[in-house]
């Protein structure tokens, strides 16, 4: 049922920003293994819809990240690099999978409960009305089931994410073997994460505690993959660290200088615990980690600012074909097997 060669699938959402987090945790990885396995990469402007977003923005969001997706050294003739929203399937598989998918099970997604939270939290008044919910959407909690769909549709053998995306593979393989059990073995593949061994969990500079994102923390902790050399170095400098000033990794206990040493060791390929012992003071860590940082992102940026919108619109089109051809045959399979009635075309 998989192709010849193992399939990879993951997808990103169009926020109009990648940081650091994103490219250590994923965009990195699957340049690799571009050239291993059989790469379809998805941006997920579906997905972007379950928080408010005012009209253009998503189309904009797009633009951007397929041209960093570009830059990032992803080939669209090696990879199948594509808008979620362009190839229909994905919306389709995605209610089949919410009406295989438990109420109990979305419930249980720290992503959701996070996100929701921020938005105000649920109000579980029994009238229905609730209104400091209002804008958490029920998109937002049938979310996974919706990543479950994108990466089923395409028979995929391996999903590489960073760590906080671990959950929403977990319950596509329970739903996968789910599917597989009531409606016969092979309607779908079980999928595997692929989580890297440094840069998985990329932490906010100045609030170590928490993971680097697009929508928490201050953006002194956040690095972008487009900002300056300067704005690295400053941003590097400020990082928050503690007062004992011994360098040694240890999450738990020291989780700034730990982050600065993953950093390190995500932008070296080197591991952050041997690392450790190279330095006795922070100044130097962060004047190695900022160098380091700068030189990894500066042939990415080269590359970004070259891209036309002609060459970004190219890429999208033929990845846009090369996923219809994957997912409409992978879709009718799944109708079968499910027992909707066929069109008899
Ligand atoms: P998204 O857009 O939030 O993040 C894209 C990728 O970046 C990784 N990542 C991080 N890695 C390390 N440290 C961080 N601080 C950090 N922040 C983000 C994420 O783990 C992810 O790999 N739900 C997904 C998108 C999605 C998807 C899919 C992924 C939709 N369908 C199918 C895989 C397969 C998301 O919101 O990723």
């Amino acid at each position: 049922m998989s192709a010849q060669r193992p399939r990879v699938f993951s997808g990103i959402q169009p926020s109009g920003s990648t940081h650091l987090g994103n490219y250590l945790g994923a965009l990195r990885n699957w340049t690799h293994l571009q050239h291993e396995m059989d790469s379809v990469y998805c941006i997920v402007d579906m997905h972007a819809l379950t928080l408010p977003k005012e009209p253009g923005e998503v189309a904009e969001g797009t633009m951007t990240m397929a041209r960093m997706l570009l830059a990032v050294g992803l080939d669209p003739e090696v990879s199948t690099i594509f808008v979620q929203s362009h190839v229909p399937q994905h919306a389709e598989l995605g209610w089949i999978v919410q009406c295989l998918t438990g109420f109990g099970e979305l419930r249980r997604m720290t992503q959701f409960k996070d996100k929701s939270e921020r938005l105000g939290g649920l109000n579980e008044g029994d009238d229905g009305s609730a209104r400091s919910n209002a804008s958490i959407s029920a998109g937002l909690f049938t979310y996974p089931a919706l990543q479950a769909a994108d990466i089923l549709l395409y028979d995929t053998d391996v999903v590489p994410v960073g760590d906080d995306q671990r959950q929403h593979v977990e319950l596509t393989r329970d739903v996968a073997l789910r599917i597989n059990s009531r409606f016969g073995e092979g309607t779908v593949v079980v999928p595997e994460h692929r989580i890297p061994p440094a840069g998985a969990r990329v932490m906010n500079l100045q609030r170590p505690d928490q993971k680097m994102s697009k929508s928490v923390g201050s953006e002194a902790g956040t690095i972008e993959v487009l900002d300056e050399p300067k704005q690295i170095e400053k941003k590097i400098k400020r990082a928050v660290t503690d007062n004992d000033a011994e360098v040694r990794f240890d999450v738990q206990n020291k989780p700034g200088v730990s982050n600065l040493l993953s950093i390190l060791g995500g932008a070296t390929s080197t591991d952050p615990e041997s690392l450790a012992a190279s330095y006795t003071q922070y100044g130097p860590l962060k004047v190695d980690t900022a160098t380091a940082v700068i030189e990894m992102l500066a042939p990415i940026q080269a590359r970004f600012h070259s891209l036309s919108d002609a060459d970004v619109h190219d890429a999208l089109t033929i990845g846009r074909n090369k996923a219809h051809a994957v997912a409409n045959p992978v879709m009718n399979r799944i109708r079968t097997a499910i027992g909707l009635l066929s069109t008899g075309q």
